[in-house]
């Protein structure tokens, strides 16, 4: 633990759930609690819910839940100690250094070292640029079609030529090779252990976090050399699947969408004809995390990739990740198989913004992909073209957008909906005895809240009369896992005693997020499907029974005392009639 429980507490306790979330949706009283808009994904009607006496938040739609450090920590894409101090800071509360661990302190000192070095050497690659002796490189950006407050708003550079301009400029400063080298500025060659600069000859572009700090740097060769681009290697400062580059400036667009291109100097050119929207994820796949983050700041998407075959297949990649994280998706191609960049060099930013206005759907992207792999003058390839579209449509959107899908798609292609809509009922069915298939589209944290024992735990600490009972079959032990094991422990104990669970405890064992999801689950869920007493009381037994038997079976598989195997054997034999036992009360 980086810091003590009794700080952690005192944040916590300080924090005003109700106006920090307040911030985010707008949430109105209901009883004990808040309701309104789940700030976590789209929804039209109220799910979300605020205890400010457990001081904890729940989605009854998509199961995210925690307390006011994890929402911090989700909602600005902080880590825990991030989010700490955010709050801490907010009341006025002092953290003294010294609670760090010296392990964290030392990671804070590298990482404020590291961001010096950068800062030091985009610096050093910005003057270079502007040097008479590298004129050149100054051209090759210009007759690329940069204007000079373009260059010096994303800051780009030069590397000299020379292999340690760069090296001998940081090593005067006082670094030492061992700083310079996890840097990934400064590498040292194998056979005679020579440090020379990494990007030695390339165009620099530093690569900014969300907060304008230079975290890494690309450069590309000037000449058709290979690789093109280079980029940092990761390290603590640069994380690559959670990086976009130009969101420093994005972050701040009015725009009500995003734009997302594929390289550096499409989101240069981009910025610089207007779109100060775009972003690109670096050379490397978009990942559900860039989803994420760009979650925060919008709510669509245009996916803006090449035309040639590689950025389509990219964009059929990125659309899933995308939808997954609750963002509607377009789809732009520029004709000719050109990127924004090349493009932009013929054409207005009017053409492009119309472009923009027309592009398709992503759903509508994919049936014109499906088409463009069939000869639709083909009866047989028609038939497939069918088949492949209804497949991907039972398996794409709500049922509300299928719905309109069918009669727009049915309508371009000439097809009878309800033929249609029968193939796609085909799909259905397959698609919905796969469990394992539905629990992929789930987002993470609601994968883990659905788990039986959570469920559980949430319904016996709900219903009280019933859960009281059913302790009395059950031991903390019993279920998986510490923090589980310890809820259950709590559960048990308010039930018998009457004296609720000690959250403060809880906050400051399990600050995990995902840990706290859980424990906000258990604690504000109630599965209002049990009313229904039968219901209920079938659904604790089955439980109890599952529970227990599985237990039994751990057990038996370790136990080696003869005795207690015995013993364990005849519980087994005993389980069924604590089932029947249970029911008849
Ligand atoms: P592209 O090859 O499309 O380059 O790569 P580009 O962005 O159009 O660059 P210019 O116009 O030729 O200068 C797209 C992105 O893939 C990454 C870079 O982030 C690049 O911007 N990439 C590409 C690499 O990381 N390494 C490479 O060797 C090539
Ligand atoms: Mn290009």
């Amino acid at each position: 633990m980086l810091y003590p429980e009794h700080v952690i507490e005192e944040v916590r306790e300080k924090s005003d759930i109700v106006s920090i979330i307040s911030e985010y949706t707008t949430l109105t009283k209901k009883g004990s609690s808040y309701t309104g808009l789940c700030p976590f994904h789209n929804e039209k009607s109220p799910s979300f819910s605020v205890s400010e006496e457990k001081q904890l938040y729940y989605c009854f739609g998509c199961g995210a839940g925690g307390n006011v450090i994890t929402f911090v920590m989700q909602k600005e894409n902080m880590t825990f100690v991030e989010a700490l101090k955010y709050l801490a800071e907010r009341e006025h509360i002092k953290l003294d250094k010294e609670y760090l661990s010296e392990e964290e302190m030392a990671k804070n000192h590298k990482r404020l070292q590291l961001l010096e070095i950068l800062k030091e050497s985009a610096k050093f690659f910005y003057f270079a640029l502007r040097d008479e002796s590298h004129k050149d490189v100054l051209e090759y950006l210009t007759e690329r079609g940069l204007l000079m407050e373009t260059i010096k708003q994303f800051g780009l550079g030069y590397s000299p030529s020379a292999y340690t301009s760069l090296y001998k400029y940081l090593s005067q400063k006082g670094y030492s090779d061992e700083l310079l080298l996890e840097s990934g500025l400064i590498l040292k060659s194998q056979n005679q252990g020579m440090m020379y600069d990494r990007f030695a000859g390339r165009v620099i572009y530093p690569i900014f976090d969300a907060s304008k700090k230079v975290i890494a740097f690309g450069g590309r060769v000037m000449d058709g050399s290979q690789p093109k681009y280079l980029n940092s290697p990761e390290n603590i400062l640069f994380n690559k699947s959670n990086t976009l580059y130009g969101l420093h400036i994005a972050k701040n667009t009015k725009s009500d969408y995003f734009i997302l291109v594929e390289g550096y100097m499409d989101v240069i050119a981009m910025h610089q004809a207007g779109f100060d929207q775009t972003v690109a994820s670096l050379g490397t796949a978009f990942t559900p995390l860039h989803a994420k983050i760009l979650k925060r700041y919008t709510k669509q998407v245009v996916v803006l990739y090449d035309s040639d075959n590689a950025g389509k297949n990219a964009t059929l990649r990125a659309i899933p990740i995308l939808r997954g994280a609750g963002l509607k998706v377009k789809v732009l191609q520029l004709q000719g198989g050109k990127d924004p960049d090349e493009y932009l060099k013929q054409h207005t930013k009017e053409e492009v913004e119309d472009l923009i206005k027309q592009a398709p759907s992503d759903i509508w992207f994919k049936v014109k992909y499906i088409e463009s792999g069939h000869d639709m003058t083909n009866p047989e390839e028609r038939v497939k073209f069918f088949q492949e579209t209804a497949l991907m449509l039972s398996e794409s959107g709500s049922s509300i957008e299928q719905s309109i899908y069918i009669d727009e798609i049915c309508k371009e292609y000439n097809m009878d909906v309800e033929v249609f809509k029968a193939e796609m009922n085909q799909h259905y069915k397959k698609v919905s005895h796969s469990k394992a298939q539905i629990e992929e589209k789930m987002p993470n944290h609601v994968k883990n809240v659905l788990n039986n024992e959570v469920l559980f735990l949430a319904t016996l600490y709900h219903y009280p009369q019933i859960g009281k009972r059913a302790a009395e079959h059950l031991t903390p032990n019993m279920f998986a896992g510490k923090l589980l094991q310890d809820l259950a422990g709590a559960v048990f104990e308010a039930l018998k005693t009457g004296v609720d669970i000690d959250m403060n405890y809880f906050t400051a064992k399990y600050p995990d997020a995902v840990d706290q999801n859980i424990i906000s689950h258990v604690i504000i869920f109630k599965d209002k499907r049990y009313e229904e007493s039968l219901v209920l009381q079938k659904m604790v037994a089955e439980n109890i029974k599952r529970i227990n038997k599985e237990y039994l079976e751990r057990s038996l598989k370790t136990t080696t005392d003869p005795n207690e195997l015995q013993n364990l054997l005849f519980q087994k034999k005993e389980l069924d009639k604590l089932y029947i036992d249970f029911i008849n009360g």
